[in-house]
């Protein structure tokens, strides 16, 4: 696993010069941030050693380094999910090769069916926490002490510090925010109204099935995360519900340029 980590990261020095300050990973729909920002090098997975490849409609895979926010950046356009098929260490894998590479800031956003009776198509829910319902853990296995230690601490895991410069740079281009736990479960079905049920029984506000792993791994480095959700579909209704992939990335679409600019002013100042 480290000899893998080490030939990416070798590779993207051979292409990438100096620092990054934060990394993004771009969820469902909200890959059009990359317009926003300043691309210097746009780097296909395929050709990074040991990249997983991205299999779902929608995700394109490449990883972007540039400008934003005024802060230098790397971008994953299009991240892997457990439901594709990989084993945790792969899904996880290049938050391992941001950590090498220096990151100390993740931001993650995501498409996820709003659970909390409140939170309505088209939110943006500030992820405050998660409870972690995937099958299997990406920390599970022999401890890279090089990273982390073996049984870290995932109090703060959404950085108190960040979650209040959204709330100021939210409340400056007047968008409302919502906040809650974000649930992560494998899917790839969506849930059964049960299910939904069950979720906000246990006091999920949100469920999706990407960002647990990923928050996990980068905490286990000591990467400070800030996290988002779309509300792309809501649960709390009476009716029968049906969540539909198509109209999740289309919520998805609509929310991204608000999305994009939270989280500009969000790097700009932090
Ligand atoms: N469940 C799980 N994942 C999702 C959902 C949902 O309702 N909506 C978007 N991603």
């Amino acid at each position: 696993m480290l000899r893998k980590i080490e030939e990416s990261v070798n590779y993207l020095r051979t292409l990438l010069n100096g620092e990054y300050d934060a990394a993004i990973i771009l969820g469902s729909g909200l890959g059009g941030l990359v317009n926003a920002m300043d691309v210097e090098c746009k780097i296909p997975y395929s050709e990074i050693p040991n990249f997983p490849l991205s299999t779902v409609k929608g995700h394109s895979g490449n990883l972007l380094a540039g400008t934003f926010g005024g802060k230098r950046v790397l971008v994953m356009q299009g991240r892997f999910h457990f439901y594709e098929g990989y084993p945790m260490q792969q899904v996880t894998f290049p938050v391992r090769v941001l950590a090498k590479m220096g990151v100390k800031t993740l931001f993650v956003s995501n498409a996820a069916g709003g659970v909390n009776k409140g939170y309505f198509v088209g939110d943006m829910m500030v992820i405050t926490d998660h409870i972690n319902l995937f099958p299997e853990h990406p920390l599970r296995g022999k401890n890279l002490d090089e990273f982390g230690e073996r049984f870290p601490t995932m109090v703060d895991a959404y950085s108190p510090r960040l979650r209040l410069i959204a709330t100021e740079q939210a409340a400056k281009l007047g968008y409302t925010l919502r906040y809650g736990v974000y649930a992560g479960l494998q899917g790839p079905s969506y849930e059964t109204p049960a299910e939904y049920h069950w979720l906000r029984v246990i006091g999920a506000d949100a469920v999706g099935m990407s960002t647990v792993p990923e928050i996990i791994v980068a905490r286990h480095s000591g990467i400070e995360c800030f996290g988002i959700s779309v509300i792309t579909n809501s649960t709390a209704s009476p009716k029968l519900i049906r969540t539909d992939h198509a109209e999740v990335q289309n919520v998805g679409d609509e929310v991204q340029p608000k999305m994009t600019a939270l989280i500009k002013a969000i790097i700009s100042n932090m």
